[in-house]
């Protein structure tokens, strides 16, 4: 183990530069205009793994194209698959960032750029751990199978499809991703829960076309008061979903886990002013950490209607459209949640306009037994590499390939997060810690070896 650190320890300007090398890319998923990007991206870092001694291959897809690549394979040893995804949110708005989002900066010891944290520097951690194995001719304790895809911000469509009709190519023992987060560098943790997410769009449409206010006003309802009625009605004062059947599948936090959470540091002056934020809000009797990770939530995340030009006109606008994301936690189903929803919406809806509800995409949740053989050796190596005891983390956002992972190859997948609270995930100014990349090669590089030893057995 010593030669695989020094050699990581060795290389690290070099790693770096090859992080900013992949981060120029515009990888961005939802944007049309950057497909070519994204395939580019995808070549990159294929030929990347080419160059570090691995066997890789990118496979195109109806949308953006996956890489796989493996180490030389010996018989007899434990299979592990390393995730991660080379798409990124896209950057807007532009205006708010410090430097081109593309054209990575480093200040303070931080690399800014889109991609940074989510994804490209933790699964280039991993990447790094495997090379320096291979090129400090130490054995791997495991074969290993780089997944690396270019639709995680999009819901993974095309992953999906890939894992049904690829079951046996990828047969493995466990999974291991880095794509979450840790409180801080002095905490590593051990994530074993992720939140769903189910996608849907409304649409209320009124008159035919935008009326004025003052001729029609009065006689004919309002499609954009419509929608924020309906919508105002689905959460209530504190903050409970209100929509029949919502809660019917929610597993309940036990007093042990209630326990656990309340072990992670938080600290809520802090976390109001980072957000700058005048008070926090959330479901009443379940603390900010268990509200953000094991509760789940309904969110608006746009809304459309009417005039939003310069100074004031006065119309009826014809129609009003939002954009909702819940956030579900085991044992909700998506399908069925989204189902309860669209039954609720069209029975609050007055008779004075018609509604379009569309579904969007969507994940279940995920969670693992965390006194499990191979969580307990994920434990030990994180309290090696950090040297500080690791704690037990849920999360908040969502990563639904995991869950598919689970479904489809029956592995579970080993989460240690390398993001940090403020690294600006989806948002400007996003910023990967150099110190979470060093570390993470070495934790990749320890958990190799634990994980390896945890499988033999
Ligand atoms: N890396 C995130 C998910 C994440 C963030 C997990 C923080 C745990 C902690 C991932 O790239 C992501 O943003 N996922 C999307 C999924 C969606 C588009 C289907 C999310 O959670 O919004
Ligand atoms: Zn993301």
């Amino acid at each position: 183990m010593e030669t695989v650190l020094s050699y990581l320890k060795n290389n690290f300007n070099r790693f770096v530069d090859e992080f900013c090398e992949y981060l120029r890319f515009p990888s961005v998923s939802a944007q049309k205009e950057h497909k070519e990007d994204t395939a580019k991206c995808a070549d990159w870092i294929a030929n990347h793994c080419k160059n570090i001694g691995l066997d890789a291959r990118v496979y195109k897809t109806n949308n953006h194209p996956i890489v796989i690549a493996n180490t030389p394979f010996k018989d007899n040893k434990p299979r592990i698959i390393i995730y991660g995804h080379y798409d990124v949110q896209p950057p807007e708005p532009l205006e708010l960032w410090a430097s081109p989002p593309f054209s990575p900066r480093i200040a303070d010891g931080k690399v800014y750029a889109r991609g940074a944290s989510d994804n490209k520097g933790q699964h280039l951690a991993h990447i790094k751990a495997v090379e320096a194995y291979l090129k400090s001719n130490v054995e791997l304790p495991c074969n290993i199978t780089f997944l690396i895809e270019g639709e995680e911000e999009v819901g993974s469509a095309e992953l999906l499809k890939f894992l049904k009709e690829n079951k046996k190519m990828l047969k493995c023992d466990v999974v291991m991703a880095s794509d979450n987060g840790i409180p801080g560098l002095d905490y590593p943790g051990l994530t074993y829960a992720l939140r769903g997410v189910a996608a849907m769009e409304i649409k209320v449409y009124g008159p035919s076309r935008d009326l004025h206010s003052g001729i029609y006003g009065g006689a004919v309802d309002n499609p954009s008061m419509v929608l924020c009625q309906i919508l105002a009605q689905l959460r209530d004062k504190n903050g409970k979903i209100n929509i029949p059947g919502f809660y019917d599948d929610v597993r309940k936090l036990t007093s042990v886990e209630r326990k656990s959470l309340a072990r992670i540091p938080f600290n809520e002056r802090e976390f109001k002013r980072f957000l700058e934020v005048p008070k926090l809000f959330g479901e009443r009797g379940y603390s900010p950490i268990e509200q953000r990770t094991a509760r789940p939530t309904i969110e608006i995340n746009g809304i459309t209607s009417g005039y939003q030009g310069e100074g004031s006109k006065t119309i009826i606008p014809s129609v009003a459209s939002a954009k909702l994301t819940f956030r579900l936690v085991p044992d909700q189903d998506k399908d069925k949640i989204l189902d309860l929803v669209f039954k609720h919406i069209k029975k609050i809806c007055p008779p004075t306009v018609r509604i379009e509800l569309i579904k969007g995409h969507s994940g279940d949740p995920y969670i693992l037994n965390p006194d499990s053989p191979l969580c307990k050796a994920a434990l030990t190596a994180l309290k090696k590499a950090f040297n500080r005891e690791p704690v037990l983390l849920r999360e908040g956002g969502s990563i639904p390939i995991i869950t598919d992972i689970k479904r489809i190859l029956g592995v579970d997948t080993i989460l240690a997060g390398l993001a940090l609270p403020d690294d600006n995930a989806h948002s400007p100014n996003e910023k990967f810690d150099l110190r979470c990349f060093e570390i993470g090669m070495k934790m990749s590089a320890i958990l190799l070896q634990e994980l390896g030893c945890a499988l033999k057995k």
